[in-house]
C-alpha cells in the first residue's frame, strides 16, 4: 500500500519539477511515508526522525516531512514536539504536496491532514518504483469502512472509496505494454470493491476478470481479501483465467469464535474454515496465506490453541504474525483492557510462528516433483548464475537459465526446497 503511495507522491512531485535522488546527502527534500499499524512500526519512524538530526544540522534549508498515516494521526505531536519535521501531509492530501513544499521552504510548517470521501489518485500515473520492471502495483481503493476493533486504519486513511475502473484497466494495460508481466491489485478489503456508474455496477469479480483480460500473459494477483465478503462467484472468476494468480491473502486473525467477535471480525471460527473448504473446492491447486495476531484482550490460553489449531487445519501457505499492539483510539484501546502481559504475547507469537514454519516447509515440499509456471524476475540473489522467480501460487523459485530473462514465463520442474525457496531445472 505504501510502495503504491509513494509512487503517487513520485508522479505529483515530479510532474511539478521536482527530481528524485538516491543520495540521502544530495536531497533537499525528505519524505518519509509512514505506517502507523502497530507501536514498533512508529517508534521505528521516531527513531528514523532522530537520526535525521544531522542531516538537518549539515544542511541549514533540507526540508523534512512526515506522509501517510502517522501524519494522519500524529499532526500535533510531530509539528510541536520535534523540531526536525517541515512538512505534514495525510494519505488524502498529496495532490497539495507541491504548494505545501513551497510554503515549507518559505520557512513556514506545512500541514494538510483532511481526509477525503472521493480522493482515489485516478488520473495519476504512479512513477514505477520496483526495480525488477515485472511485477507492479495497482491500487484499486482507498480507506476502509470495516471496524475491526483493533485496526487503526479506518482513522488513519478514512472511509471507503472505489477507483474508477477504466483507469485501473489503462494503468495495468500500461504497464504491460511497458514490459510489465505482473500487476497486484490493492485495496484494504477488495472484495468490498463496488463501483456504480449509470446504474451498472462493477464489482471485485468483475473488475478482476476485466484486468485478467487485457493480456493472458498479464499475472493478475490481488490483496487483501475478506473472510466475511469472499464470494464463490469470485473464486469461480479466479479459477476461470489461468493469468489470475492461485494465491488467495485471507488473514483469519485468529481462531476463536469469541476473539473475532471482540475483535469486529464479523465472522467465526466456522465461517472462515467454510471459506477456505470453498477455495479448496473451485480452486484446487490455490495458495492460501493468512495474518494472525496474539494476545488480543482477554485471549486465554484455549484462544490461542484456537488459533494454533486453525493454523494447522487450514494448513497455511504463508502467514504474518503480530502481537497485539493497543492503538490510541481504536475501539479495542477504548473499550477493552490489553490485559495480556508482554512475555505471553511473545510466546503465543513463538508459538505461532514455529507452527508456521512448519506448515510453510510442509507446503513448499509439497511442490517437489511438481512443474510450475514461474514468472522469471531477475537473477537470484545468492548466485547471478541463477534466476529467480515466482509461481502462481506466490512462492519463489531458483533455478539455472542462461538463456531466459526477466518477465519470461518458464516450466520449472522441482527438485527440492528449502526453508524460503522452491529450487528447479526448466524443462
Ligand atoms: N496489533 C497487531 N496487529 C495488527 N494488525 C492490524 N492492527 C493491529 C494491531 N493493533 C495486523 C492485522 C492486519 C495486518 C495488516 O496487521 O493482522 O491484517
Ligand atoms: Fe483494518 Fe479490518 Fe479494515 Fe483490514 S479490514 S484495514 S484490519 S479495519
Amino acid at each position: 500500500m505504501n510502495v503504491a503511495d509513494s509512487e503517487v507522491v513520485m508522479s505529483i512531485l515530479s510532474d511539478a519539477g521536482h527530481i528524485r535522488t538516491d543520495d540521502i546527502n544530495d536531497a533537499g527534500l525528505i519524505l518519509i511515508n509512514t505506517c502507523s499499524i502497530r507501536d514498533n512500526a512508529e517508534q521505528r519512524i521516531w527513531g528514523r526522525l532522530k537520526a535525521m538530526n544531522y542531516l538537518k544540522k549539515r544542511k541549514k534549508d533540507l526540508k523534512i516531512g512526515i506522509i501517510g498515516c502517522m501524519a494522519e494521526r500524529l499532526k500535533e505531536k510531530l509539528l510541536e514536539t520535534e523540531n526536525l519535521v517541515d512538512l505534514v501531509v495525510g494519505p488524502d492530501a498529496y495532490r497539495e504536496l507541491p504548494f505545501l513544499v513551497t510554503e515549507a521552504d518559505s520557512g513556514h510548517k506545512a500541514v494538510n491532514v483532511l481526509l477525503s470521501r472521493e480522493e482515489t489518485y485516478a488520473d495519476i500515473s504512479p512513477v514505477r518504483m520496483d526495480k525488477n520492471g515485472v511485477s507492479s502495483f495497482v491500487s484499486i481503493m482507498r480507506g476502509c469502512n470495516n471496524m475491526c476493533s483493533y485496526c487503526v486504519v479506518p482513522y488513519v486513511r478514512g472511509a471507503e472509496r472505489s477507483r474508477d475502473p477504466e483507469s485501473v484497466i489503462k494503468e495495468a494495460k500500461e504497464l504491460y505494454d511497458s514490459g510489465y508481466r505482473e500487476v497486484t491489485l490493492l485495496g484494504q478489503n477488495v472484495d468490498s470493491y463496488d463501483w456504480i456508474n449509470n446504474n451498472k455496477s462493477t464489482n471485485f469479480s468483475d473488475l478482476l476478470e476485466k484486468v485478467a483480460e487485457i493480456n493472458p500473459l498479464l499475472r493478475v494477483r490481488f490483496s487483501t481479501s475478506h473472510p466475511k465478503d469472499i464470494s464463490d462467484t469470485l473464486l469461480h472468476t479466479i479459477a476461470r483465467h489461468h493469468n489470475i494468480c492461485k494465491h488467495i491473502h485471507l488473514p483469519a486473525q485468529s481462531g476463536s469464535s469469541r476473539i473475532l467477535k471482540l475483535m469486529n471480525r464479523e465472522y467465526t471460527r466456522e465461517w472462515y474454515m467454510d471459506r477456505v473448504n470453498a477455495i479448496r473446492t473451485i480452486i484446487p491447486e490455490c495458495a492460501i496465506s493468512t495474518d494472525m495476531i496474539a494476545g488480543f484482550c482477554t485471549e486465554t490460553k484455549g484462544d490461542h490453541e484456537e488459533s494454533l489449531s486453525l493454523m494447522e487445519w487450514a494448513g497455511f501457505d504463508f502467514a504474518y504474525m503480530f502481537k497485539y499492539s493497543e492503538r490510541p483510539g481504536t475501539r479495542a484501546a477504548r473499550k477493552y483492557k490489553d490485559d495480556i502481559p508482554e512475555n505471553t504475547k511473545s510466546e503465543r507469537l513463538s508459538e505461532m510462528i514455529a507452527l508456521q514454519n512448519k506448515l510453510s516447509a510442509r507446503s513448499k515440499k509439497n511442490d517437489v516433483g511438481k512443474v510450475m509456471e514461474v514468472l522469471i524476475e531477475g537473477s537470484s540473489k545468492r548466485s547471478e548464475n541463477n534466476l529467480s522467480g515466482r509461481t502462481s501460487q506466490n512462492k519463489v523459485a531458483v533455478f539455472p537459465g542462461n538463456n531466459h530473462t526477466r518477465g519470461e514465463y518458464v516450466k520449472v520442474l522441482i527438485a527440492r526446497c528449502t526453508s524460503a525457496t522452491l529450487i528447479g531445472e526448466i524443462i
